[in-house]
């Protein structure tokens, strides 16, 4: 499958072979592979007797095939030319919250396929949130009995879950379009959802109901627990069995440490490992996970707050996603550590247009001026986020469009 071509298109000689079949199977346009082009770079060259596209690779070969399917949409005839393209970053993403609201496979690919035209390479999937599970895990049967589904505000049940067809099915259409699929468990907060499943992994022990309102919930997983951890590498492997990817986004943001404070095991946990306190104990969490997924062969991606409590005791890297701003961008990049850049202040498309508009989507620029050379190489790429309490799957593409077509400047 390959994008389907808008509705109006008339196709002009050359590219009318372009069809279902994909570029492999097209005639009159002529492939050439360059390997001294980056894997997502192509040039086109639009002559009176042809197309000659050459790329680095099967990414470059896509997005010279979109910009020629965009062209030919334009126009009757294709304009000779030469077009040279490739992306500043290597990470161009787009967070879709389907906690909030459940998202059809359907929808999905259709974000998919808007991010394939304007050739973003991530597809940063959260999976999990306070008001609902999304993703069935074998051995944890009430995440999606329980976990799944909300009162919602008719006093129906609301909600839904992903099954191992329907990931791989959304891996597949997102790799047939260059699109690397990054899924998101949320730890150790954001997590009411799967305590309401299972509230023996809380400091309290419950019970809970998967959250209907919005915000920071105060009840976690307890970092005291070793069944806590039990669980979270049970799931983690499940995930990692799904995505084959390298890398794994484990949320780690706004997580109140009230009830770790107040929690005896939890507080035997910080004296036990010699911790300073809670901040501490969250980097022990989030860094005894790091261990476990980079045993695997995986790296952990993070939402900024996984650097409160200090990277001291660390010996990994995890990849920082900072949304706060970019001054913790510049402080994780400082640090010596990679950095996706995806701000409130530009990259968060849940916001009303009348807030943030796009001139200012615009004006996003991923790197901090404040880094030097060095820290600036560090800087992955930029996302936009769609957070989705107010954003339901008929309402995703009027919050995306056309901000996201600036995002992709
Ligand atoms: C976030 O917006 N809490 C990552
Ligand atoms: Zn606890």
């Amino acid at each position: 499958p390959v994008i389907p071509a808008p509705r109006s298109w008339t196709p002009a000689k050359g590219v009318f072979l372009l069809g279902p079949a994909g570029i492999e199977g097209a005639e009159g346009v002529e492939l050439v592979e360059d390997p001294d082009l980056s894997p997502e770079g192509y040039r086109l060259e639009i002559t009176p007797d042809g197309v000659r596209l050459t790329a680095g690779g099967d990414p470059g070969f896509g997005h010279g095939r979109t910009t020629l399917v965009q062209m030919a949409a334009l126009a009757d005839d294709l304009p000779c030319g030469v077009i040279e393209d490739g992306p500043r970053f290597g990470w161009r993403g787009l967070l879709l919250d389907c906690g909030r609201h459940f998202m059809p496979v359907e929808v999905i690919k259709g974000v998919i396929d808007r991010l394939a035209m304007y050739k973003f390479n991530v597809l940063h999937w959260h999976l999990t949130e306070d008001q609902g599970w999304r993703l069935e895990i074998p051995g944890y049967p009430r995440l999606t009995e329980v976990g799944a589904w909300r009162v919602g505000p008719d006093g129906n049940r609301y909600g839904g879950f992903y099954t191992a067809s329907d990931v791989a099915e959304i891996l597949d259409y997102a790799a047939a379009r260059h699109i690397r699929v990054v899924p998101e468990i949320e730890m150790p907060g954001h997590a009411l959802a799967a305590l309401a499943a299972y509230p023996e992994l809380s400091c309290t022990g419950g019970p809970f109901a998967v959250e209907t309102q919005w915000g920071i919930h105060e009840d976690v997983f307890c970092a005291g627990r070793e069944e806590t951890f039990t669980f979270l590498e049970d799931v983690l492997t499940h995930v990692m069995d799904l995505f084959p990817g390298e890398f794994i986004h484990i949320g780690g943001d706004e997580v109140p440490k009230d009830r770790w404070r107040a929690c005896p095991r939890c507080r035997r946990r910080i004296e036990s490992e010699g911790l300073a306190g809670e901040d501490e104990l969250q980097s022990w969490f989030i860094a005894r996970i790091e261990d476990f997924l980079a045993a695997k062969g995986r790296r952990l991606v993070g939402w900024d707050e996984i650097l409160e409590g200090g990277l001291a005791a660390r010996t990994r890297r995890p990849i920082v996603q900072a949304w706060r701003g970019h001054h913790e961008a510049t402080v994780a990049a400082r640090a010596g550590l990679e950095v996706i850049v995806s701000p409130t202040s530009h990259g968060y498309l849940d916001y009303d247009p009348s807030r943030l508009d796009l001139a200012r989507v615009f004006s996003f620029a991923p790197v901090p001026a404040e880094l030097d050379e060095e820290g600036a190489g560090r800087i992955l790429g930029g996302a936009a986020n769609l957070w989705t309490e107010y954003v339901p799957p008929d309402r995703v593409d009027t919050m995306l469009f056309p901000r996201l077509a600036a995002m992709a400047e």
